[in-house]
């Protein structure tokens, strides 16, 4: 059985949709901030989808960041070393500066712009002195919890148009698509520890979002172009979050299916809810 801390969070659903080998918590069962050997003994991995997601309330928040983000994961990794079972614990692309031009090596320079980024950092590194595995991601939507997948189509549904950046490239995940990966690693246990996975190919928000309007059967058009400093945020968002997949490919992973016919897939799968 896999233990999954943070398990009602949009990843950890999906884990617990695709095995009946996992057991999901709740922040509520299993605090990740006071974790000991006692909560994993018994189990065959962990994988840490617990987190402190809110990348704008982190820059005023970051002490509490710190401690889900990073403490965390870092007592988490000591629990599973001492009791002698693996540990997967899922990061960001928030680690990097987001000044690339291509897609980042899991050996590429870090160097966090936001609290966020910076309090996933050190819990990656705590991670990864216990020997345990790090897995970066991006833009990740799935039917449970918000994103922007979900924002997206009620925006469609309450407005006649709407301006969304094009001037940040990235890699929206299918959080179904990322689970899979996360028990395919669980199963393989490579050598390499830290790795990227994400949907292949890339895009930027204004091109994720005109791909949303036309799942939903809206006219993509409705859908305009505009520029990060169109709208500001307490976080910056870093301009390009690219992850390469080929360490993951490279350990024998699968590659994640493209973000493309993944998003069509979710939409078969229904991620959005259908209106009343
Ligand atoms: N979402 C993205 O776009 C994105 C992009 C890159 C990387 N990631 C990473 O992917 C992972 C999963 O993200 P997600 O989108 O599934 O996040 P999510 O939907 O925000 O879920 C995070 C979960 O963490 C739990 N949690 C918070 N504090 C906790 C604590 N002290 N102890 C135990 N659980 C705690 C929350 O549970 P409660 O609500 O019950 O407190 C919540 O269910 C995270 O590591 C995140 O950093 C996400």
């Amino acid at each position: 059985m896999i233990l999954v801390p943070g398990g009602r969070g949009q990843l950890g659903h999906d884990l617990a949709l695709l095995s009946d080998d996992v057991r999901a918590v709740s922040s509520a069962e299993l605090d990740v901030t006071a974790v000991t050997a006692d909560d994993v003994r018994g189990y065959a991995a962990v994988v840490n989808c617990a987190a402190y997601t809110a990348v704008d309330a982190a820059e005023t928040d970051e002490d509490r960041a710190f401690e889900v983000n990073a403490v965390g994961p870092g007592l988490l990794a000591r629990a599973c070393a001492s009791v002698g079972i693996p540990l997967i614990h899922v990061s960001t692309d928030y680690v990097f500066s987001g000044d690339g031009a291509r897609p980042y090596e899991p050996s590429d320079d870090v160097g966090p712009k936001t609290a966020y980024g910076r309090t996933k950092l050190e819990g990656e590194r705590r991670v990864l002195e216990e020997g345990g595995w790090v897995v970066r991601t991006s833009w990740v939507y799935g039917a449970h919890g918000s994103n922007f997948v979900k924002t997206m189509a009620a925006l469609e549904f309450s407005r006649p148009s709407l301006s969304v950046v094009d001037d940040q490239r990235g890699t929206p995940t299918w959080s179904r698509d990322l689970a899979a990966g996360l028990l395919e690693l669980a199963s393989v246990l490579p050598s390499t520890r830290l790795l990227h996975a994400t949907g292949g190919g890339e895009t930027t928000w204004f091109g994720f979002a005109q791909a949303i309007f036309t799942e939903l059967g809206a006219d993509p058009e409705r859908v305009t172009p505009c520029t990060t400093a169109d709208f500001p945020r307490p976080a910056p968002r870093p301009a390009y979050s690219v992850l390469s997949g080929a360490a993951w490919a490279a350990a024998g992973l699968r590659p994640l299916p493209h973000w493309r016919s993944a998003l069509s897939e979710a939409f078969r799968a229904g991620v959005v809810a259908p209106r009343a």
